[in-house]
């Protein structure tokens, strides 16, 4: 009988119907995409979160192919890595899609944290949001990190062996820890084994999992916005805020348009520059793994350079280390820092926006000297930036709460 009317329901209202009857798709889309708010006023800024989810889709898609022809063992992994190259048919693309894609990977994510950074998307009510973004910036460096050994070139060799090293400077389990990760006395099979297991299943499915939970609480509290002010506290007569706009249409539409100009860029790269001169694949990882034979100068990619310049500005290993896990560290702790009574940088005073400046300019010059021998002039402009870097942090309370700002205006700033 009751079968009878199921079929009797669904042959009324069709296979909609019927499905909607046991997925909620219709309530779904209403709740999430039309009938969901997003401020009105969103700029250029926004669309890098859709963007650094286009490329997860990529990095998985072109990894899933890599995988079915790459193998991770120390005999024959650089060779299959040539083989997808020159044999399998559109191996390179596959290939060029997956090292541009890290690259572009960072220089999103880096521009996605900038934009929180500029408007104040970090303070409150967001602050967990923030933290779940600091996490998933730390789990896509140990996934680049480990996906750059597999090729299991001479950069990605030695680049394992520093890296791997820096947990030795740990005080007591350091050296136990270090062999407990390589699963042996040297960066060996074992290690290019586990490093291909956790950057094709584990990781991924933990960045995946962050990045629902980014998704989840990005909607709990809604959007920032250039303005830095809540559309939520200004709602009109259905209910909904009175400065948002549905999601869908109007910013799937812009969200595509970003697409479209993102793939120009990327296929850019991936069609005439995709070793983009030695910065996205570096030379000495055109040849094999060799223990004998150390490149004239190891360097990461450049998305973690400013990171490894702050390692080697300090001349004891251990602060080197313990410095670069603080620059990082110190992330988690932004929003209460900021004591500014407005979010957003459009109505702070002139002391955190010459801050602001001052810590990109810094981010980009340890960048740049990261990538460079170490020279003494090296050693002391490192340190400077450095000094410049966390100082952005640890004088925000002061400059934050002492400075003069504007007030922040009541409704979005917005001209159609
Ligand atoms: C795989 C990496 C990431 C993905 C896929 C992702 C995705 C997104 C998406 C789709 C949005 C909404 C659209 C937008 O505002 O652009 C968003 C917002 C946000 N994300 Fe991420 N995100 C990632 C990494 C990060 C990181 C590393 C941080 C910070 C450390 C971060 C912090 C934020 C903040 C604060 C917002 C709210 C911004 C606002 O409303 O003004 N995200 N993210």
């Amino acid at each position: 009988m009751a079968a009878a009317h199921d079929n009797d329901a669904a042959q009324k209202g069709g296979f909609r119907a019927w499905l909607n009857k046991r997925l909620p798709v219709d309530e779904f889309v209403e709740s999430q995409l039309t009938g969901y708010f997003a401020p009105k006023n969103f700029n250029l800024w926004y669309f890098f979160g859709a963007l650094a989810m286009l490329v997860f889709v990529i990095m998985i898609l072109s990894g899933i192919f890599l995988a079915m022809h790459y193998k991770p063992s120390e005999t024959a992994a650089f060779d299959s890595v040539e083989y997808i190259m020159r044999e399998v048919e559109w191996g390179w693309l596959i290939r060029y899609m997956h090292s541009t894609g890290a690259s572009f990977f960072f220089i999103v994510v880096y521009l996605h944290m900038f934009r929180a950074m500029l408007y104040g998307s970090y303070r409150e009510p967001r602050e967990l949001l923030w933290i779940l973004g600091v996490l998933l910036y730390l789990a896509l460096m140990a996934e680049a990190f480990m996906g750059y050994v597999l090729p299991w070139g001479n950069m990605s060799y030695w680049g394992a062996q520093v890296i791997v090293n820096l947990f030795g400077t740990i005080p007591v389990i350091g050296p136990g820890l270090v062999e407990w990760i390589r699963g042996d006395y040297g960066i060996a099979d074992s290690t290019l084994n586990r490093f291909f297991a956790l950057h094709v299943v584990a990781m991924p499915f933990a960045i995946a999992f962050l990045i629902l939970m980014h998704l989840v609480a990005l909607r709990q509290t809604g959007s920032n916005n250039p303005d830095g002010i809540e559309i939520k506290a200004k709602l009109g007569a259905n209910g909904k805020p009175v400065d948002g706009i549905p999601f869908h249409p109007y910013y799937t539409i812009k969200d595509l348009f970003g697409v479209g100009v993102f793939l120009l860029f990327f296929c850019g790269v991936i069609f005439f520059v995709p070793t983009f001169g030695g910065l996205f694949l570096e030379k000495p990882n055109f040849e094999a793994a060799n223990a004998l034979s150390t490149p004239d100068h190891i360097a990461p990619v450049w998305y973690f350079t400013a990171f490894f310049a702050m390692l080697r500005a300090v001349p004891d290993q251990q602060l080197g280390a313990l410095i670069m896990l603080l620059a990082i560290v110190v992330l988690f702790f932004l929003p209460w820092l900021d004591r500014s009574p407005v979010k957003s940088i459009r109505y702070k005073g002139w002391m955190s926006k010459t801050a602001l400046v001052l810590f990109v300019i810094s981010f980009i010059v340890l960048s740049y000297l990261g990538l460079k021998p170490a020279s003494d002039l090296y050693v002391i402009l490192a340190r400077i930036f450095t000094a410049i870097y966390f100082l952005y942090f640890i004088l925000m309370p002061w400059y934050t709460s002492v400075e003069k700002t504007k007030a922040a205006p009541e409704r979005v700033n917005y001209h159609a």
